[in-house]
């Protein structure tokens, strides 16, 4: 089964493996709550029954196939104005792992999707805990799709679907853990033009022309980028508009 990361420092040192669990973002919170939560620790199943994904969706996964954790830490050190800084890290830090392991394009979809060949590869799902200015504890969420074949929705591939290998999950782990403790060191170490640069350089439509949807209204649009706070500046025939995570989707 899953043994502790020995790549890293302090990323998977403490590995919570339970067999099946509603969300591994649920029972890191848990977690959370007791003290005694190291950061760094790892909470993963081999089957979600509940899984979460973003803007309240379900995160479906096949048992056994895929990675599907959570990882606490906490990242006391980052402003709560900063806090899509650990999206970024951590879509960077999936995006690194899949570099190495596949000849795919690989990029990163605002906010925080993963594509391989233009499908969505992996999702994360960040729940912050804050204190005054800062963040006191996050749980990162991610789910990253490795050895599943079929898929109910066209727009959805897994790792093993584009390098046509087959994967053992318990090999993959320390690996991603050890690129997501590489760009959450850049985070800590306040690298934060670095990894926006590197964000940029991997992000799924940046300056080219594409549909865009808000609650009232379709229209074209470029994406220019992301602001200070994570949200995503888009030309417009408006001119330059910015939309938060709620406010706009992929038409
Ligand atoms: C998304 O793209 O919608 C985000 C998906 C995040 C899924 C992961 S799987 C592990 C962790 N536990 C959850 O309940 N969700 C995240």
């Amino acid at each position: 089964m899953y043994k502790t990361a020995d790549e890293t420092l302090f990323m998977g040192k403490n590995i919570v493996f339970v067999p099946e669990c509603p969300s591994t973002n649920d029972l890191a919170m848990k977690l959370l709550q007791q003290s005694s939560a190291i950061e760094g620790t790892v909470v993963i199943t081999d089957c979600q029954t509940a899984g979460k994904g973003q803007r309240g969706n379900t995160w479906e996964s096949e048992p056994s196939q895929n990675l599907t954790f959570s990882v606490l830490l906490k990242p006391t050190f980052l402003a709560i104005k900063d806090q899509f800084m650990l999206s970024i890290a951590t879509c960077l830090a999936v995006h690194d792992y899949l570099i190495k392991h596949s000849e795919a394009a690989i990029q990163v979809k605002w906010p925080n999707d993963v594509l391989a060949n233009g499908k969505k590869i992996g999702g994360i799902l960040i729940e912050n805990q804050i204190q005054g200015n800062t963040l006191s504890s996050s749980v990162i969420g991610i789910g990253l799709n490795i050895g599943q074949l079929h898929f109910s929705m066209a727009t959805a591939t897994s790792l093993a679907l584009v390098t046509g290998r087959s994967y053992e999950l318990v090999n993959e782990l320390p690996t991603l853990l050890a690129t997501l403790e590489a760009r959450y060191m850049q985070l800590r170490q306040g690298s934060h033009s670095n990894l926006l640069t590197d964000y940029l350089d991997a992000l799924y439509l940046l300056g080219e022309r594409h549909q865009f949807k808000t609650k009232d209204e379709l229209f074209e649009g470029i994406i220019l980028g992301i602001d200070a706070t994570g949200k995503l500046m888009v030309k417009t025939a408006q001119g330059v508009r910015f939309f938060a995570v709620k406010e706009i989707a992929y038409g």
